[in-house]
Formats: C-alpha cells, structure tokens, sequence
C-alpha cells in the first residue's frame, strides 16, 4: 500500500483537502450525482465560474476555487461514457486522473480527493475504473511530491468494500 493513496468512505463536499474533483460534463454547468452535490455545497458561484471556462473535452480538467466547500479549489473533470470499450474510454479516463493531478500539482495541492469519476450515470464498469485510477495516480507520485496525499472517495459501503480489495490486489 502506499501512504500516500488513502480509501475513504465520505461525501466528497465535506472533505477539507486542498483540492476535490468533481466528475463533471462536457458543459461544465452542473449535472447530478458527484456534479449536483458539489454545485449545491460550492454554491452559484461556482456555476458562474464555469460559465467563462466555455465547457471542457472528455478526458480534459478544470479548476476553479472551491467557494463555500471546504475545499479551496474544485478540478472538474469530465470522464468517458462506458460504451463498450471499443471507443477509447479506458485511455479517456487515465487522462482524467492524469489531468486532475497535474492540475493539483501546478496550484500547489497537498491534498486532493477524487470521486470514482464516470462509475455512476457514464456506466464506466467499476473494477475498470478503480484500476486506472490506481495505476495513473501510482504513476504520477512516482515522479511528483504534489499532490502529497490522494484520497479515493467513495460514496457507498458496497463500493468502499470493492475498492479496499481492488486496491489490495493491485498492491501484490
Ligand atoms: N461524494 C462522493 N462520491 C459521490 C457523491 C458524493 N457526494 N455522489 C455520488 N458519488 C459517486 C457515485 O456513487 C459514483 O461512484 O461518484 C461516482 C461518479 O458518479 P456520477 O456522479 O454519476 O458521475 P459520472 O458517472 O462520472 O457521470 C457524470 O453525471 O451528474 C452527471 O453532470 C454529470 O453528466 C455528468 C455525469
């Protein structure tokens, strides 16, 4: 295991780390899931500084401060629909991670927190996921001492189970 990749159980909006990141759309204006909630927690300020950003591609990120989250800044990130895997979704996911912790790093993050982006409404199959993560995030420390520390949020007991034991695995 390494220290510096910790699994929590939490709702990300309450997490008071550096940076969270919000598994956004291409619109950047908000959505449900991970989206709502921290649009609803950030505030309309939030919206509004999204608006001059003009959207962000799949696989892309963007940052904006964090306003009434406890978080300083948010990096939206927007994932892959899951269709299949025949469209690039595995490789547009790895750069979601990739995106997000470059980001943190060139504004100076200690701590980021990430959802387990596009495993909700984008259908991107959950054990997949878990493991790009965990390889793109090993891969980055690797090379980077920021961000210091990656908290992998989890919003369930059944994903928190599933993700301790994809990353005990990964770790043999
Ligand atoms: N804290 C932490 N994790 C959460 C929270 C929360 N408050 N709410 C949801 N999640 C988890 C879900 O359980 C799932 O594991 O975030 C993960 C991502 O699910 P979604 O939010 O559905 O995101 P995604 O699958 O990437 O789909 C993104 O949904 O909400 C819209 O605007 C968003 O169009 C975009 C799409």
């Amino acid at each position: 295991m390494n220290p510096r990749i910790e699994l929590v159980k939490a709702d990300i909006t309450t997490l008071n780390v550096d940076a969270i990141v919000n598994a956004a759309n291409n619109s950047l204006m908000g959505g449900g899931g991970v989206d709502g909630a921290i649009h609803r927690a950030a505030g309309p300020e939030l919206k509004e500084a999204c608006r001059p950003l003009r959207g962000c591609e799949t696989g892309s990120a963007k940052i904006t401060p964090g306003f009434k989250l406890p978080a300083k800044f948010v990096i939206h990130a927007v994932g892959p629909v899951w269709y299949g895997g025949g469209k690039n979704e595995a490789e547009q996911l790895a750069s979601c991670y990739r995106a997000s912790l470059a980001l943190a790093a060139e504004n100076n993050c200690r701590s980021v927190a990430f959802p387990a982006i596009s495993t909700g409404a984008y259908r991107f199959p959950f054990e997949k996921a878990a493991k790009i993560a965990l390889e793109e995030i090993s891969r980055f420390i690797a090379v980077n001492k920021l961000p210091e520390k990656i908290y992998l949020v989890q919003f369930s007991d059944s994903d928190m189970e599933n993700y301790k034991r994809i990353y005990r695995e990964f770790c043999l």
